[in-house]
């Protein structure tokens, strides 16, 4: 037998400290604490009294409570274990980060944005910490003559052909968040602030709650598969209550949400007991019943059905841009849908493209960091297949997945995009602290959590400032090193001016490291193989491929049965963890939370 060295006869801390040991320390501890009370001074009770509380937990530990072995097998002691784990991403950004390694977002970039949303100048002394020539590390080259004009309030004309009521929209925007998985002070706040600085509110898929229209900003209603505030009583989709709240002055765009990155083709489920008068009325749904917000959607089952449903929306709602929210997946299924949209002649008026890398009030694990293509990828693949397919000039597209500085904004745009929107960059410019508990509903600055005595704290004028210095400062920012390119409009930025380090030695620029297809390159065909594969399998009839999905498609079920499949075959907290971005903290969530820790500790 291999001897592993070092270990043999390995006399740890864990083996030498355990449960004889420590009762067997607290025995000794009590008789002298008695001792010394009794023969000493009776001041020593004080003692004693903490030595009986302690034993009153050791008992516990060890013969009541079942559900943790740390304790029994470490009785008082392991509660030690659980504190610490419970401040550990404390104590992780308070005292090990480093200025550029915090995740999601490091330090630098979090002080910048609360920086900028105090309206305090963002600067930084002595030059940067990055590590300039490493592989991954990008930039932007600048212009020995830098620009004397640039358009300082840049904004992207959504509205294609059928788009009878046009809207510009600002380069950057709060991105969709529901009222249930924020606050409402926080609701509140961004809405005030978007409505200050003239840029977008996106109501997220909770629907148009009383808080998105309290300060008059510019709403994008987002219709996610629950169509919550436009749905009929078994949850189908309801054109009469769509086009009836679609004409509200304040939503200047509708859109359908097909998938988030942090949690692509996921449903949720809203337990009933969360279900209270304004999340009802919000969403159309009886106080006190449970809702279902299945993965999929109704409204569509094959490409041709989804891009119909664009000029039925876009009908439904008076004329008003239209559009849909991916984190991409599979190339052939959006060229299928391009292919459907040059066959009907109907183009939605924009797309959001979302990044794998995007946020969420909470998500399983494996879908926040496996599933779905990164904002990059995602973004080439959406603008090449657009331009390819002749509908570029047709469609803008919005992208999200982390835009949080002026750099993100042109290197975004470099990469397709037209707009942005910013979500978790909004909620800390409204007090979010990254302590992600979103989804236990203690937050500890009252963004994201339906607990009065928390989020009532949020002061509305305070913040609503703070998110419109933010927007300012970033735009600035971003028409700032447009200047410095050399350049007088977003819309001149391309593949060519972003630089990303491959190696030690090399930079390349994205034109270089990407194909990027020429105007209806994929109709006259195209001279990348892969692409012209891809375009000749897609089909405007069908989302199913066994190229990508492999055998033969299973019958399909009714829309009823499916959804009780796909729900039961979910575990209980991933159906409320997967429903927590629409509804916010759940009983269940917190449980799962809270398990999860236990189990955390328990390793
Ligand atoms: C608390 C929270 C709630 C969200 N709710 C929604 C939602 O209702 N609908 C949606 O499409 N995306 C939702 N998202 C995703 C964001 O809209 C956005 O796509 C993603 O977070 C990427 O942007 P970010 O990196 O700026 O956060 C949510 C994100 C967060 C953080
Ligand atoms: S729980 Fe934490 S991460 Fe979530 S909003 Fe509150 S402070 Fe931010």
């Amino acid at each position: 037998m291999t001897k592993l060295p070092g270990r043999r006869n390995a006399r740890t801390l864990e083996n030498v400290i355990t449960r004889p040991t420590i009762l067997g320390i607290l025995f000794i501890a009590n008789v002298i604490a008695l001792a010394l009370t009794v023969f000493v001074s009776p001041w020593w009770g004080v003692l004693l009294a903490v030595f009986v509380f302690l034993d009153l937990v050791a008992v516990y530990d060890v013969l009541i409570q079942k559900k943790h072995t740390l304790l029994r097998i470490y009785p008082i002691l392991g509660h030690a274990r659980y504190i610490l784990e419970s401040i550990r991403p404390e104590t992780q950004q308070y005292f090990i980060e480093r200025n550029f390694d915090g995740t999601p977002f490091d330090r630098d970039t979090r002080s910048v944005i609360y920086e900028r949303a105090k309206g305090l100048g963002s600067k930084k002394s002595f030059g940067t910490e990055r590590k300039i020539t490493e592989p991954g590390y990008e930039y932007i080259p600048h212009s020995m003559a830098p620009s004397r004009s640039v358009n300082a309030n840049p904004r992207v004309h959504l509205g294609g052909p059928g788009c009878t009521q046009p809207y510009d929209v600002s380069i950057f925007n709060v991105a969709a968040m529901s009222f249930g998985a924020l606050s409402p002070n926080a609701v509140r706040a961004m809405n005030k602030g978007a409505a200050m600085g003239g840029f977008i509110h996106d109501t997220g898929e909770g629907s148009i709650s009383p808080y998105h229209l309290e300060y008059g900003a510019d709403l994008f209603w987002e219709i996610g598969p629950g169509y919550f505030g436009c749905r009929t009583a078994d949850g189908d989709f309801d054109p009469d209550r769509f086009s009836e709240r679609a004409a509200l002055p304040q939503v200047k765009a509708t859109y359908l949400k097909i998938s988030q990155g942090a949690k692509p083709g996921l449903g949720g489920m809203l337990p009933g007991d969360k279900v209270d008068e304004i999340i009802a009325k919000t969403r159309g749904v009886p106080v006190g019943e449970g809702v279902v917000s299945p993965p999929f959607h109704r409204v569509y089952s094959t490409p041709r059905e989804l891009v119909r449903f664009m000029g039925v929306m876009r009908e439904l709602s008076g004329g008003k841009p239209v559009g849909f929210k991916i984190c991409a997946g599979s190339r052939i299924e959006f060229l299928a849908v391009c292919k459907a949209m040059v066959e009907e002649d109907i183009t939605p008026d924009f797309i959001v493209v979302d990044g794998a890398e995007g946020g969420t009030g909470a998500a399983p694990l494996e879908y926040s960091d496996r599933v779905g293509m990164p904002l990059t990828d995602g973004l080439v693949l959406v603008h090449n297949a657009l331009v390819g397919a002749g509908l570029r000039d047709r469609v803008k597209i919005g992208a999200t997945g982390k835009i949080v500085t002026g750099f993100d904004i042109v290197k975004r745009m470099c990469q397709g995009a037209d707009f942005m929107a910013s979500a978790r960059g909004m909620m800390m410019a409204t007090g979010c602290i990254q302590s992600q508990l979103c989804h236990t509903n203690e937050c500890p600055v009252g963004v994201a959590t339906q607990n009065p005595k928390r989020w009532q704290a949020v002061d509305v004028d305070d913040k609503a400032n703070r998110v419109r210095n933010f927007h300012d400062a970033t735009v600035q920012e971003a028409v700032g090193m447009l200047a410095s390119m050399g350049l007088e409009n977003f819309d001149q930025l391309s593949p060519s001016m972003l630089f990303r380090r491959t190696s030690d030695e090399y930079a390349e620029t994205y034109a270089e490291l990407y194909n990027w297809l020429e105007p209806g390159e994929l109709l006259t065909g195209t001279r990348f193989h892969a692409w012209a594969e891809d375009w000749a399998l897609a089909d405007p009839e069908r989302f199913w491929y066994p190229e990508l999905h492999g055998g033969a498609k299973p019958a399909v079920e009714p829309a009823e049965e499916i959804k009780t499949v796909e729900l039961a075959a979910m575990p209980a907290g991933a159906q409320a963890a997967a429903g927590a971005d629409v509804h916010g903290g759940s009983a269940d969530a917190e449980q799962v939370a809270e398990d999860m820790q236990d189990e955390d500790a328990e390793k």
